[in-house]
């Protein structure tokens, strides 16, 4: 699919297997979520442009390059999409951080936005959204909406597993938004779980269920 980039990567199959796994206690779920979120975050940032320094080494000056971290904003999904945060903060230490509150409808399945809040110069960076699950696509929809209504221009979304279903939808509404995760699941099942998945991210990262 144009604009989805999944980590084919044995480190992630790895540790998605561990991941997915019931057995795994909380403590090491959430150590993971941080852990993928970092690699998907490495290569979500293969296209960022450099600006040129000059430093010193121990031994000589040096010209080279740096990133520019002050123009990047990550803006995680409450709940689950904080899990990535630590991950994705040892990559971009410097960027600010944004937070959309979206849970979805347990009848519906619609997202229900109750929080909204980001940086102030929010519209000159860069947001790197992060939600570790894109099912439907609905709250990847609406939190891109969102950003975009406050004048942001580039957008990525970093998930750790997707739907097929959810993939195709938001890249069809959303085409400039490129998307990286981990892995593409097979399909949703009747109450709009993805499959095989890991069940659900908020609860297991938190212990609420
Ligand atoms: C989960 C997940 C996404 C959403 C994905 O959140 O973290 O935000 O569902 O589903 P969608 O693609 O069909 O919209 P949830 O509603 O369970 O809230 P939580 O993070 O607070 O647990
Ligand atoms: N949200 C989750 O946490 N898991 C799913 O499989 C679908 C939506």
């Amino acid at each position: 699919m144009k604009n989805v980039i999944e980590l084919n990567h044995p480190l992630i199959t790895h540790k998605l297997a561990i991941l997915r796994d019931k057995k795994t206690s909380t403590k090491e779920f959430r150590e993971l979520v941080s852990e993928i979120a970092m690699f998907v975050c490495y290569e979500a940032m293969h296209d960022a442009k450099l600006e040129s320094v000059e430093i010193e080494t121990p031994i000589k000056k040096f010209k080279t390059k740096k990133i520019d971290q002050d123009k990047y904003a990550f803006v995680p999904i409450l709940r689950a999409g904080m899990g990535m945060l630590d991950g994705v903060i040892t990559v971009i230490p410097n960027a600010k951080i944004g937070h959309v509150g979206m849970y979805r409808d347990e009848k519906t399945f619609k997202p229900v936005n109750y929080f909204f809040k980001v940086p102030k110069d929010i519209e000159k960076r860069e947001v790197i959204i992060l939600d570790p699950m894109l099912a439907t696509g609905g709250s990847a929809i609406d939190a891109i909406e969102l950003l975009k209504s406050k004048g942001v221009k580039k957008i990525k979304f970093l998930c750790i597993i997707a739907a097929p279903e959810g993939l195709k939808l938001v890249t069809e509404k959303h085409p400039d938004v490129k998307i990286y995760c981990g892995c593409i699941d097979k399909h949703l099942n009747k109450d709009k779980y993805i499959v095989p998945g890991l069940g659900d991210a908020g609860d297991r990262i938190y212990g609420t269920k």
